[in-house]
């Protein structure tokens, strides 16, 4: 059975071992999972063996930038591995992003979704201005998700105050991936901007990454449950 549920766990967790231990303890038809970058470079891709042979979609979160013969290839590798996401950053410019694309329709039967990355959520102004870039970052978030979309992606990551806006721009098929979500009731965390898992639904996202008020729970499975709860989606 496929997953029901939008929902994906950040496997944020220094070791294999506890990442495992995590996901053994959820349920692949009620959620997703997601690997980054520390989980990634410990484990290696035996991590995302482990993780499909437990019946998980996974979304490889390792942000891909670089010339795009690299990135494109770097993509390719990933959708062979099996993983259900994959994505870059909008900034690396079209040339990446459309080989990247071009890369998955060279796979047969690809089913791997290829979604980029605007600006990332620590960045203010300031620090725009800084590498040179004289935009606000809602500007500058407008501006790469319209370049990833005509670049092939299949959608972006954002921030949930931003779904509403760039599901508005660019229609209600183009995936969009946010952070930042947080229940009724559970620590803030460092995010600052951040809405519930039915707000951010309703705002247009169509997939919502759940690290800490899941996986720092007292009862992770229950903080899911209440999470997909609050979705109407059968626990
Ligand atoms: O624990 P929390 O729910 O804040 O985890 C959110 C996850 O989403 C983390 O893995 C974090 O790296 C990731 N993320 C984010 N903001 C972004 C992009 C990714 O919080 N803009």
């Amino acid at each position: 059975m496929s997953c029901q549920s939008p929902i994906v766990v950040a496997l944020d967790y220094p070791t294999m071992t506890q990442s495992l231990e995590m996901a053994k303890r959820l349920d692949p038809t009620q959620c997703r999972v997601k690997v980054g970058k520390e989980l990634f470079t410990t484990s290696g891709p035996v991590i995302l063996d482990e993780l499909h042979s437990l019946g998980f979609d996974v979304f490889l979160d390792l942000k891909f930038h670089d010339i795009p013969n690299t990135v494109a290839n770097a993509v390719s590798v990933a959708a062979r591995a099996g993983v259900w996401m994959v994505n870059v950053h909008a900034s690396g410019g079209r040339r990446m992003m459309e080989a990247s694309a071009n890369a998955l329709q060279n796979i047969a039967d690809n089913k791997t979704v290829l979604i980029a990355v605007t600006v990332l959520t620590s960045m203010d102004q300031s620090d725009l201005i800084e590498i040179g870039i004289n935009a606000t970052p809602e500007q500058q978030v407008k501006r790469l998700a319209a370049l990833a979309k005509s670049s092939g992606m299949n959608g972006v990551v954002c921030s949930a105050q931003e779904s509403a806006m760039l599901s508005a721009d660019l229609g209600k098929d183009f995936v969009l991936v946010t952070p930042g979500i947080r229940p009724l009731g559970s620590a803030q965390g460092d995010q600052k901007r951040i809405m519930t898992p039915a707000q951010a639904m309703a705002a247009g996202s169509h997939y919502l990454v759940m690290g800490r008020p899941i996986t720092q729970a007292a009862d992770p499975i229950a903080a899911l449950r209440q999470a997909n709860q609050e979705l109407a989606l059968p626990a």
